[in-house]
This record gives C-alpha cells, sequence and structure tokens, in this order.
C-alpha cells in the first residue's frame, strides 16, 4: 500500500551519543538505535565495557564506536564531543544518560561532598554536553536532545537528597532548553523511568523488587532497559518535530498509581 503520512519514522544513517552507554538503559538503547541503522556513539566512565557494547554493536552489523567520556570532566566533554564529530561528521541526537545514584541522610557529614559530586554527574554535565554538542545540534536537520531524568524528578524518596534536587533541575533544564531551542526546530525531551532492572537497582533483592512492582507499580513490576529505550527512541523521530518540553515518565504506571 502507499504511504498516507509524510514524516519519517527512520533515523537511519543519523548520529546519535548516548552518555553511560556501557550498562543498563544506556547500552539497551544503543542497541536501539543501531539496530534502526543510526551510527552509535558509545560513551562512558567505563571505556572497556564502553568499547564491548560497541564491539558487540559492530558485531551484529551496526556502527558504532567507543569514547572513555566522565561527563564530570567539562574537557572530556568537549574533546569527546569534538571526537565524535571528527568520525561521522555531524550529530543530531544527543542522549545525556550517564548517572549514579546518590543517596545521603540530610544530617549527614558527607552531605556537601555528595551533593557536589552528584550535580557535577546528574546535572552540569547535561548542559555541557548540551552547549558542546550544540553547534552541529545546529546543523541536523532535526536536531534531537533527550534527557534521562527518574520519576525523582517529579517526586521523592527518602534520603534522596543529590539525586532528587539534581533530576528535578534535569527536568527544568529540558524545559528551558525546549524554549530556547524550539525556534531552531532542535528539540528537548526528558524520560522519567520508574523502576527499572539495572546495575543502578542491582543492590536491591529480587524479592523486594517484585513486593514493590506488586504494591506501587500499574503493570506490577520493575521495567527493563528496553522499554525506556523506545520511549527515547521516540523522541529521536524526525516525525516527533512537534514534541518537546515534555517530561514523560516510562515507569509502568508507578508515578499515576494511588493504591
Ligand atoms: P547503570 O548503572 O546500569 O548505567 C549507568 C552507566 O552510567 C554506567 O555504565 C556507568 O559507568 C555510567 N556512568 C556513571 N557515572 C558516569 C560518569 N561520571 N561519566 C560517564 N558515565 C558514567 O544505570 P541505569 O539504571 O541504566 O541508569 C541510566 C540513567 O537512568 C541514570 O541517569 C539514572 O539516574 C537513571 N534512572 C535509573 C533508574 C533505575 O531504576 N535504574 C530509575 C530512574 C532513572
Amino acid at each position: 500500500m502507499a504511504r498516507l503520512s509524510k514524516l519519517s519514522r527512520s533515523v537511519e544513517g543519523s548520529v546519535v551519543h548516548i552518555t553511560g552507554a556501557a550498562s543498563g538503559m544506556g547500552r539497551a538503547t544503543a542497541y536501539l538505535f543501531a539496530d534502526e541503522g543510526a551510527k552509535v556513539a558509545v560513551t562512558d566512565l567505563n571505556g572497556d565495557q564502553a568499547e564491548a557494547v560497541a564491539q558487540e554493536i559492530r558485531d551484529a552489523g551496526g556502527t558504532a564506536k567507543a569514547w572513555a567520556l566522565d561527563v564530570s570532566d567539562p574537557q572530556q566533554i568537549i574533546d569527546v564531543t569534538e571526537a565524535i564529530g571528527k568520525e561521522w561528521g555531524r550529530l543530531d541526537i544527543l542522549v545525556n544518560n550517564a548517572g549514579i545514584g546518590v543517596f545521603v541522610k540530610l544530617d549527614s557529614e558527607k552531605y556537601e561532598e555528595k551533593w557536589q559530586f552528584g550535580m557535577d554527574v546528574l546535572i552540569n554535565a547535561v548542559h555541557r554536553l548540551v552547549r558542546a554538542s550544540l553547534p552541529m545540534l545546529r546543523k541536523a536537520e532535526h536536531g534531537r536532545i533527550i534527557n534521562i531524568a527518574s520519576t525523582e524528578g517529579l517526586g521523592a524518596t527518602p534520603h534522596g537528597g543529590p539525586y532528587t534536587a539534581a533530576k528535578h533541575a534535569v527536568v527544568g533544564l529540558t524545559k528551558s532548553m525546549a524554549v530556547d531551542l524550539g525556534k531552531e526546530g532542535i528539540t528537548a525531551n526528558c524520560i522519567c523511568p520508574g523502576p527499572i532492572n539495572t546495575s543502578l537497582t542491582e543492590f536491591i533483592d529480587d524479592k523486594d523488587k517484585a513486593t514493590f512492582g506488586r504494591r506501587r507499580v500499574a503493570v506490577r513490576r520493575y521495567g527493563d532497559p528496553e522499554e525506556v529505550a523506545h520511549g527515547t527512541f521516540n523522541f529521536a523521530l524526525p516525525s516527533a518535530s512537534f514534541m518537546t518540553g515534555v517530561i514523560m515518565p516510562v515507569d509502568g504506571g508507578f508515578w499515576i498509581r494511588n493504591a
């Protein structure tokens, strides 16, 4: 049948940079973009693991290259962004995914230190990566920014201080970027994952996860990284041109469930 719609649902040939892509949701996102024909810049603090992910993508017939990148280091952000541009001559999509859990009691003497660390990795990195990538995103036909926050960017869990504040800031910064960049055709959207099975939640017992899922999540379970990757992917499509400043939970209905 001849197509009746006009907008493209393909990222084939686009270049995507995914931070924290050696594990969890970042890795699942890298796999998905590669499967859909994008060229994937796999970056992570753990350079060896990033290389392993890039190799898996190449072995499966995709296009990927890995770089070690600590997103808390402003110079590394500039250098790696430049290297991606040199490699493929363009950058269309930036996925700010790298993250760590930073939970600390309000009266802990480590609060200040953890706060700084959390801010550097979880929020300062986001504006730095976007600002470093802007010249290339501006040249892209469909420039896309997708920031991975958390349902912790919408509400709060005990002792979440730095993490919760940083993820709320990611939500706010996404809205601000959407407003600033809309006139240039670059969209900025935010995913708020709920409880997902990744190395970040590995420390939680399977039994406790099952109980949490049953009591708190509409679909009654933790999510898988790939389920979040598809949310990210949808924002990245050329056809997503009128979606910007959206803060989208991908949480199995954790956020809307009252009882
Ligand atoms: P993960 O631990 O599986 O993956 C995170 C990746 O980020 C790791 O490969 C790690 O090496 C990398 N990373 C950590 N610090 C970095 C740094 N300074 N520079 C570069 N890379 C760094 O965790 P997951 O769950 O896949 O996390 C991805 C994102 O999703 C994070 O932003 C996290 O805050 C967020 N998130 C996770 C949830 C969950 O339930 N797993 C829920 C809500 C949000």
